[in-house]
């Protein structure tokens, strides 16, 4: 149970790299009017503001950086902004600004400011209160669209889980399903936020890493639709880029990846990656 407080996830890192078989999906669904102005949205956003919540995070920290890194301009939403000024880069392009997405939409809708689009990164930190995964992961979030839909940004990427619709892939036994749902049913809580975005009419990229490891990236990215996988493990920096080539490629529009990185897996770029996932 302490490993289960420090981390929610053990079992999603300890998973090895056994892969089942996948059905690769061709992007077919995207239409061609859709594609247009996803293109042109994107590169409306090239260099823009982008505002990031839960940026003090392991993984918020590292797509905070590559934004930076990337030339973009980076709202850093934060729980508590004199640490934050101390763990996060200081840079002349990173504003920190107050942003508790349990705290409502309208108080986000502030934080979000002037920004074009919404990276979040959020999830709850573990303590006593059972109900923190639920209040974090499905209603934070669900706050954080509602102030998008109140300050008119129209592209959100969100950084979910694999495993979230684990019951419907027959995966209800699966050990990190039935732990990661007891311990304050945190993938029921991500997936319920996720349909929320999907029916909010907002351009969104879901994205559904494996077990989060800290290390440099060993292996290439694997990029597989919804549903697919249910093992694996991957870098934070790798889930950070593709938060960030979300941003830049109309490809990932109105999509829910699943990432994890394999050594076998051959390097393909993010255009081809997105683009085989069918739209959501
Ligand atoms: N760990 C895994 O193996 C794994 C696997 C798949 C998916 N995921 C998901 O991937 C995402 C990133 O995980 P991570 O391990 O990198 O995150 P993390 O280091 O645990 O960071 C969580 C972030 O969420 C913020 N946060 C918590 N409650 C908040 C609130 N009420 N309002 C605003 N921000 C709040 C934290 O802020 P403070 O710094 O102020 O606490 C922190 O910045 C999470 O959604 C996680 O569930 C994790």
């Amino acid at each position: 149970m302490s490993l289960l407080l420090r981390n929610p996830f053990p079992l999603l890192h300890s998973i090895s790299l056994n892969f089942p078989k996948h059905q690769h999906k061709r992007c077919t669904a995207m239409m061609e009017g859709s594609k247009v102005e996803a293109t042109d949205e994107m590169k409306k956003l090239e260099g823009k503001k982008v505002f990031v919540a839960g940026a003090t995070g392991m993984t918020g920290k590292k797509i905070v950086d590559q934004l930076l890194s990337k030339g973009f301009q980076v709202r850093a939403g934060v729980r508590d902004v004199e640490s934050a000024k101390s763990s996060l880069s200081s840079n002349q392009n990173i504003q920190i600004v107050k942003a508790d997405v349990t705290e409502g939409s309208e108080k986000l809708a502030e934080a979000i400011g002037d920004a074009e689009a919404v990276i979040c990164a959020t999830g709850f930190r573990p303590s006593l209160d059972l109900f923190a995964p639920w209040k974090v992961d499905n209603f934070g979030t669900v706050n954080l669209v509602d102030a998008c839909r109140t300050v008119g940004v129209n592209r959100f990427i969100l950084v979910s889980s694999i495993l979230v619709n684990g019951a419907a892939m027959g995966q209800i036994l699966n050990p990190a399903y039935i732990v990661l749902n007891i311990f304050g049913l945190t993938l029921i809580a991500k997936l319920q936020a996720e349909k929320y975005i999907r029916s909010s009419g907002i351009n969104f990229t879901i994205i559904r890493p494996g077990g989060l490891r800290n290390d440099p990236p060993s292996g290439s990215i694997a990029m597989e639709s919804e549903d697919t996988l249910f093992e694996g493990s991957i870098s934070r920096e790798q889930v950070a880029e593709v938060a960030v080539e979300a941003l830049r490629h109309p490809e990932a529009s109105y999509k829910v990846v699943e990432i994890v990185s394999r050594t076998e897996a051959p390097k393909h770029s993010f255009a081809e990656m997105f683009g085989h996932i069918k739209q959501g």
